[in-house]
């Protein structure tokens, strides 16, 4: 075969293909007077860049079937098709196309003021979600970060954006926590959050010995869902310490979620649910308890227990119909772990059986597991990584980098630390996002904080370069014409972005971003270190050169704006 498809330029010329195919077809009906299907006309990208952006061996097939000579045919459809955004030629029966400099400029210039249309179309996104009484840990901090970047991504490719954080609040859990205190007679307003966490584990030591205080355990979760006024008194006090805890981790990753709705919150409207899950005969009992059975598909779903308790279920469904009240959602996406697939399963078919939703109108973005890969990070012994620690790893880190940099001369001590939390944070965040969500992330700070590879700074470091031309070049005229091959590149890649943005759209993936920020990064970089921009021989290629890079820099940034990477001001 001559020629071999490159994954990374089908997509780069899939924003040109459509109109590409439907020219071919206008012509082939206006010469020859036969109509083709678009599925017939095949584009495929050459292997060698000087062979075009694009070709076709439509005029064999059509030749074949007309009786004619192909390399002719070629050559009457490749004058035909000829135009403003692509120019066509024979090669030997095959049509080359290449885009035009108007095409490319297009691209260029739009990208500056990129803004795409809004669309009639609501989702609700539950992110981040983590469990009251504990430091927060890495587990949530995918569901966090990946969610967030979700999130602005919808919400750029014009979609109404509802955020919640789902907060674990409720629960038997928090009744074995209140049991704790008690027992050791603490006052809540002494303990830190890591106190709790210890008290929760020492409950659990205990329980091993004494199985009789799980009935303790119950009992207060109990007095505290009717509301009793001691119990309701520690659990406001657990909450208030953990939500100024996490507004802290929050802050650090500057990330804001519209709404804090904890599964408390549900309380008073699981009844309903329940009633109705009845009525329509999708729930029923089962030794005491109350069940919504899948058959073969799958294990049941308790919505209550034998002794009348509610579940993580049930607060899940009656969730889902206060969503559909307040927002009605034309879509529901979970970013929530893996291990949770079979809870979110059965939660989408029980809507489904419902007749609330269809199952189409949810997604389990279910990411994979996170581990360190370094010892002296790595879970201690049973115990969680909480995340506060590896941020804090991230920015030291960061900190020693920039002492050792040649820029630190010039830094304030002020722009030294701004530079490494953004440093730090920008590169847990980005070792995470450049993942596709569904694989595990081994976590290597040797890796994250590359300042040549593909990372978090790395990246940073060539948008501030770009944006550094632009500041000390001033006024230019923006203009693209006869780019050379390395600038070409450039903005082909650029012009490629919406259809990443669609992607990472379709499939919920920030990763499609981040790796084409990546790709975009490293030619700009190519092209910066061979080209000299400021001091280029003529007055022409140094504009040329400065639209480049300032199609470049519109896109770095706005990439790494929606994947929530912060640009520090100097590095
Ligand atoms: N708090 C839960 C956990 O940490 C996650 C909640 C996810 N959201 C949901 N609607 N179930 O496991």
């Amino acid at each position: 075969m001559r020629f071999k498809l490159t994954p990374i330029y089908v997509i780069i010329n899939h924003m040109f293909e459509k109109k590409l195919k439907k020219k071919v077809q206008k012509a082939v009906e206006e010469l020859f007077g036969v109509s083709v299907d678009l599925k017939n006309i095949e584009l495929e990208t050459p292997e060698k860049e000087s062979h075009g952006d694009l070709a076709t061996n439509i005029a064999f097939k059509l030749a074949s079937e007309l009786g004619k000579n192909p390399e002719e045919t070629a050559r009457v459809l490749s004058k035909k098709v000829t135009g403003d955004f692509f120019t066509a030629e024979n090669k030997s029966g095959f049509i080359n196309f290449r885009l035009t400099d108007q095409a490319l400029e297009n691209r260029a210039r739009e990208v500056n003021e990129f803004e795409r249309k809004k669309k009639k179309k609501t989702m609700v996104l539950d992110y981040s979600s983590p469990n009251i009484a504990k430091p927060f840990g890495i587990g949530h901090l995918r569901s966090t970060i990946v969610g967030q970047a979700i999130y602005n991504i919808y919400k750029f490719n014009g979609w109404k954006c509802v955020g919640v954080n789902h907060l674990g609040d409720w629960g038997t859990q928090y009744g074995k926590l209140i049991r704790q205190i008690k027992k050791e007679d603490e006052n809540p307003e002494d303990l830190s959050i890591e106190d709790l966490e210890k008290l929760y584990v020492e409950f659990h030591k205990e329980a091993k010995k004494n199985p009789e205080i799980e009935k303790e355990g119950k009992r207060w979760f109990k007095r505290l869902e009717e509301g009793d006024p001691k119990a309701t008194e520690i659990w406001e006090i657990c909450v208030e310490k953990s939500m100024r805890e996490f507004q802290k981790i929050y802050d650090l990753l500057e990330v804001d979620i519209d709404h804090h709705i904890g599964e408390s919150f549900y309380q008073d409207k699981m009844e309903a649910v329940i009633k109705e899950a009845k009525k329509k005969n999708v729930a029923r009992e089962s030794e005491g308890a109350l069940i919504v059975d899948f058959d073969e598909e799958m294990s049941p779903a308790m919505l209550l227990k034998s002794d009348g308790g509610t579940t993580y279920f049930t607060r899940d469904l009656a969730t889902v119909k206060y969503r559909i009240n307040r927002w009605n959602p034309d879509l529901f996406i979970y970013e929530i772990g893996a291990d949770q697939k079979l809870h979110m399963k059965q939660l989408f078919k029980t809507v489904e059986m419902l007749g609330w939703k269809k199952r189409s109108n949810f997604m389990h973005v279910a990411h994979g597991m996170y581990r360190l890969k370094d010892g002296a990070m790595s879970t201690r012994k049973g115990k969680t990584v909480h995340l506060k620690e590896v941020l804090e790893e991230a920015v030291k880190r960061a900190e020693e980098i920039i002492e050792a940099s040649e820029t630190s001369g010039k830094m304030t001590e002020e722009e030294k630390e701004e530079a490494a939390e953004k440093i730090g944070v920008g590169a847990v965040k980005y070792a995470d996002l450049k993942k596709h969500y569904k694989k595990d992330i081994v976590f290597d700070w040797d890796k994250v904080l590359n300042l040549k590879g593909n990372s978090g700074p790395y990246l940073q470091y060539t948008t501030l370069r770009a944006k550094s031309v632009l500041k000390k070049a001033g006024d230019f005229n923006f203009q693209i014409s006869n780019l050379s091959e390395k600038e070409r590149r450039i903005i082909k890649r650029i012009g490629e972005f919406e259809n990443i943005l669609d992607a990472a759209e379709r499939n919920f993936t920030p990763s499609s971003i981040a790796n084409f920020t990546y790709q975009l990064a490293k030619e700009f970089n190519i092209f910066y270190n061979e080209m000299p921009i400021l001091e280029a021989p003529s007055k022409k290629e140094r504009a040329q050169r400065l639209s480049v890079t300032k199609a470049s820099f519109a896109t770095l940034k706005k990439s790494l704006e929606l994947l929530g990477i912060p640009l520090p001001e100097k590095m």
